[in-house]
């Protein structure tokens, strides 16, 4: 017989039915005529609960029945005469696939730290907690593609290896064939990477944008899912060296509709993961709640995890430009009692996590868009202002999160682009091709990138960016 897993019992198997069912033990009991075990396989955060009489079965096979087994359990669906669930597995047959010794299983089924977890990462998909952001995530691609593809824009796949540095921050890791024993010198006393595998310096991507922007400047629409890596070597809660970023690029669209654009994707996700992960969320608004306990009532959220969900997708985000943003920040009391870390004084500042989350959290009490930032502190693509000293940035603050998405206006114009990459020193050279689409039939466009992660943080609540992604790439961690 096949097997049925557990989410289609669960959700709509009759008592009667005749099944079998495979999984992973995460819990069993028992009682003098009665060894209650609960099943799981992944396809919901619910258990099976499996009911075998003890006398049917040998004291050998039930005491390898313990946590973290795997078992093939075959039987009738039966009416649950306990509280929890409404239907039960009648065990016919069980046959341990696997054990676990429970002397050795790291598992046990209680409450476990996270960063424990993290150094068990090939076993924490086993948790409710880890499975339940599994699915989540699965959910969260499944309606970013659905979101795209609603409105027309193609998928489209840009290079993992690359010879550029899109966001010019010198944060690439590099690749090459090269021999690090005896690596080959040019006349100058230079790394001679002609003779590497593509015959010149490479790296892995930081941003599928410059090759997304060739794309749409002939299809309109596009966007990117994918890898990108940094090498910055930032230890925070946010930052991975490997992330998956969700970039799309758009003709014929100015900042405004940039910025419509990128408030209508973060409400469209939002709201299908509140439609379709209902019960994950429900166990992770639970999850929350007792970790919150734990807390000083000034950490603790003034909203729950679903509180926060329902209150993007039904408020329109705050949008203000970045100079209005200084100002609100200048005059804010952690800036005047010396609060934040990086105080905010003048015009032109780059600005923090802290300062992000003050607005967001604190002073709008929702998202907040910023526009128009310094073009000083932007990359070299950003299409330049009237005003001589801003470009046409926007980056969307998420509470709890900061910074989630980053876009702007690109610069169409060749001059002007010319100019600011010979201001920035980046050789004109390198990106010939890209120029060449503002040298033919060049137009207005606009996109962003959406942190795949951070997104997934926001919407599971989980404070570590290293709790939603399945295998976690950070300065000095690259076990699994
Ligand atoms: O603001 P960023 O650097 O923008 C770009 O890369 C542009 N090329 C995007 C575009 O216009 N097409 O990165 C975009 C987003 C950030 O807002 C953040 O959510 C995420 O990517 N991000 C990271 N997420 C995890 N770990 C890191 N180290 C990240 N760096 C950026
Ligand atoms: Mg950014």
């Amino acid at each position: 017989m096949k097997r049925t897993k557990i989410k289609k019992i669960l959700t709509g198997l009759p008592a009667g039915e005749e099944i079998v069912v495979k999984g992973w033990v995460r819990t069993k009991r028992e009682s003098k005529n009665a060894v209650f075990i609960a099943l799981n396989d992944g396809s919901t955060i619910h258990n099976l609960q499996i009911v075998a009489d003890p006398a049917q079965f040998t004291e050998e096979v039930l005491k390898k029945v313990t946590t973290g087994a795997s078992l093939s359990v075959s039987g009738v669906l039966v009416e649950s005469q306990g509280k929890g669930q409404s239907i039960e597995l009648q065990a016919a047959v069980i046959q341990v696939t696997g054990e676990a010794d429970p002397e050795a299983y790291p598992l046990q089924p209680k409450r476990h730290s996270l960063e424990f977890l993290r150094e068990i990462a090939h076993l924490r998909p086993r948790t409710n907690t880890f499975s339940a952001i599994l699915r989540v995530r699965h959910a969260m691609a499944y309606a970013v593609h659905t979101f795209f593809h609603e409105k027309g824009f193609l998928y489209l796949n840009t290079p993992i290896l690359t010879a550029s540095d899109a966001e010019g921050a010198g944060e690439t890791f590099k690749v090459t064939t090269l021999d690090l024993e005896k690596v080959p010198r040019n006349e100058h006393g230079e790394i001679d990477f002609e003779q590497d595998f593509f015959g010149r310096e490479t790296n892995l991507t930081v941003s599928g944008q410059l090759e997304g922007e060739l794309a749409a400047l002939a299809v309109s629409e596009i966007y990117t899912f994918g890898p990108t890596f940094r090498a910055e070597n930032s230890n925070t809660t946010r930052h991975l060296a490997e992330f998956w970023m969700i970039e799309p690029e758009m003709a014929f669209y100015d900042i405004t509709d940039n910025m419509d654009l990128a408030e209508e994707m973060l409400k469209y996700v939002v709201k299908y993961a509140l439609e379709h992960c209902k019960d994950d969320l429900e166990f992770l608004n639970e999850r929350e709640l007792q970790e919150e306990k734990n807390k000083a009532q000034a950490e603790r959220n003034e909203l729950s995890l679903l509180e926060r969900l329902a209150f993007v997708v039904e408020n329109d985000f705050e949008r203000i430009s970045y100079t209005e943003a200084i100002d609100i920040l200048r005059q804010s009391t952690p800036n005047k009692k010396k609060k934040f870390q990086y105080l905010i004084d003048a015009w032109g500042a780059d600005l923090q996590s802290e300062h992000e989350r003050f607005l967001v959290e604190k002073h709008f009490k929702k998202p907040v868009i910023l526009y128009n930032y310094p073009r000083d502190i932007k990359a070299f693509y950003m299409r330049q202002n009237e005003d001589g000293k801003t470009v046409a940035a926007m980056d969307v603050l998420f509470p709890g999160i900061g910074e989630i998405v980053g876009g702007s206006q690109r610069e169409e114009r060749l001059d002007k682009l010319v100019q600011r990459m010979d201001e920035m020193k980046i050789p004109r050279e390198d990106l010939w091709w890209y120029l060449e689409t503002r040298k033919y039939g060049t137009v207005e466009h606009s996109g962003f990138g959406l942190g795949f992660e951070r997104m997934i943080q926001f919407v599971t609540g989980m404070g570590n960016i290293r709790d939603v992604i399945p295998f976690p790439r950070t300065p000095g961690n690259c076990e699994f």
